[in-house]
């Protein structure tokens, strides 16, 4: 397997101490202006008083792990752009016990080491925060247990230690962690802090899919920085505020923490794995040169069958696998991983009493420029002469959509998005640290369709809102309303298990969930970043 990025080795910790967080309490400084007397927030230690749940701060006995890894989030520094290190905040990994291929460091990237596992194992994870701030892991898309999910009300404090212990009930597929903090995860993922987790099983090793040097792993981020190569996130007052209603977007794109790496590739077939761990960011995936690529997979794992797509529609949180066949192209031909342009309009429509895009929000700097469905180059591929061994792309890839169909008589439960008092919200209602209303209330294993509603609101707020559930991976059910004209729609591809969904604005989304097995508080929400960070996130309950 191969991370794309810089050959040179990751130059460790620059003994950097804990550099004071500015921006920590950004919420609070909403509060104090005008505009944001509406928000009506606290900040976090009001809210974040702990319910009697189960906080894990030391391994249990009765339970042997396969792997056990320590993870420790701490302050960095790490060469992006030639000249200065960049102060980031990054994730570093040691094996404890466990097969020696278990954690695989990104060369010279802030990013967390991949953490390559098996269905089955058994994991315990150490996770050591050595941040100034409160700070908890999530495994974005695995089933675990209530205590080893990351809700906020479980995040510790600078040297404390939170301990996961679960097993992987998951199938193969390509997932991730990141932290979830109480108003913090856009924050701590934007400082740095996000790494991929790989699944493997036996029903993906039966394919023998293209792996070694022909497995490409590509995290997409954007990112914006000052003159000095430090990381730029927004502030506080008016200019942040905005930056909190639009979703960050920062105005280049790292791959894997890189900007528009360059790799040598064979002249092969290649498994590509893809991860949109943007704070706001929508892509719409495409390769130069006409290449089409074969998706094989999406957020839970493997297809039914391939899908054969000129474009790819990835939203924030979401992943993707593919497979992309170079075997024609003669040495030293470069292909690139472009976003290609949509309209503006199809990702965030109207404005807050019509600012967005207006000369009043360009005066204040609250809009990038290089807004959502501005056309990128993320990275170039460059062929070698050397071939690779013949593939053919499986026709059928995976069984395990056989045990599932559409049913017709679960409980339907509504769940409009809409912006109202100045706050993105969800089912009428935003996050409350332990607050789960009647019809969030479900039973383990129990079938439900949740239809996420993307309406438009009297403000004219609307956004494309990436929806993600805890827990079980869903089906998608059908997508309807919306304009047909949209054109991040080409490039959706619903099939299969996932765990975020995008809604784009005026369509409702029917998922179909079987809620997981585990009982305990888990959370959706929208996964850009600061619509979680705002508020727009509920738990539901798993009786
Ligand atoms: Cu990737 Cu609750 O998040
Ligand atoms: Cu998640
Ligand atoms: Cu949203």
């Amino acid at each position: 397997m191969y991370v794309i990025g810089r050959p040179e080795s990751h130059n460790g910790n620059s003994g950097l101490g804990d550099r004071p967080t500015h921006r920590r309490d950004l919420l609070r400084l909403f509060s104090l202006s005008a505009l944001a007397g509406a928000i009506g927030c606290d900040g976090p230690s009001d809210s974040a008083r702990p319910e009697a749940s189960s906080p894990q701060t030391a391994p249990s006995t009765g339970f042997v792990p396969d792997v056990e890894l320590v993870l420790t989030a701490a302050p960095d520094e790490v060469a992006v752009l030639p000249g200065e290190p960049t102060r980031v905040w990054h994730f570093t990994g040691h094996l404890l016990k466990g097969p020696a291929d278990t954690l695989q460091i990104v060369p010279g990237s802030y990013l967390g080491p991949v953490i390559r596992l098996r269905r089955g194992q058994k994991v315990r994870v150490r996770f050591a925060n050595q941040l100034a701030e409160d700070s908890i892991v999530h495994w974005h898309g695995l089933d675990v247990p209530e205590s080893a999910d990351g809700h906020p009300r479980l995040a510790v404090g600078h040297g404390r230690e939170y301990v996961y212990e679960f097993e992987v009930t998951n199938r193969a597929g390509t997932y991730w962690y990141h932290p979830h903090p109480h108003m913090r995860t856009g924050a701590q993922v934007y400082q740095g802090l996000a790494g991929l987790l790989l699944v493997r099983d036996a029903e993906e090793d039966a394919l023998a899919l293209p792996s070694g040097g022909t497995e490409l792993l590509c995290v997409l981020q954007d990112r914006q920085f000052d003159g000095r190569n430090q990381l730029v996130f927004h502030g506080g007052g008016m200019m942040g505020m905005m930056a909190m209603m639009n979703g960050f977007l920062g105005d280049r794109v790292l791959v894997n923490g890189q900007p528009l790496p360059t790799t040598e590739v064979d002249a092969a077939w290649h498994r590509v794995r893809l991860l949109n761990a943007s704070n706001a960011r929508i892509y719409k995936l495409a390769w130069s040169r006409d290449i089409q690529m074969a998706v094989i997979g999406g957020d839970g794992g493997l297809l039914e069958k391939p899908l054969h797509q000129q474009a790819l529609t990835l939203a924030p949180g979401q992943r993707a696998d593919l497979l992309l066949d170079l075997t024609s192209l003669a040495a030293g031909t470069e292909v690139h991983l472009e976003s290609q342009a949509f309209a503006e309009a199809d990702a965030s429509v109207g404005g807050m009493m019509g600012m967005r895009g207006g000369p009043m929000m360009g005066m204040m700097g609250g809009r990038s420029n290089v807004p959502n469905g501005a056309p990128l180059r993320l990275m170039t591929l460059r062929t070698r002469a050397r071939k690779g061994p013949a593939f053919r792309v499986p026709e059928n890839l995976s069984s395990f959509d056989a045990a599932w169909s559409p049913s017709a008589d679960a409980t339907t439960r509504r769940v409009p998005l809409t912006f109202q008092r100045m706050e993105w919200s969800l089912g009428g209602r935003t996050f409350d640290m332990s607050d789960v209303a009647p019809e969030e209330t479900v039973a383990a294993g129990s079938t439900h369709l949740w239809e996420f509603a993307n309406l438009i609101n009297p403000m004219g707020m609307q956004a494309a809102h990436p929806i993600h559930m805890h827990g079980r991976q869903f089906r998608v059910v059908n997508r309807t309303g919306g304009r047909a004209t949209n054109t991040l729609r080409a490039g959706l591809a619903d099939g299969g298990w996932r765990d975020t969904v995008l809604v784009l604005p005026g369509e409702t989304v029917r998922v179909q969930v079987t809620f997981t097995r585990h009982p305990g508080l888990y959370l959706y929400h929208c996964h850009i970043l600061e619509h979680e960070d705002m508020g727009m996130m509920r738990n539901f309950r798993v009786t």
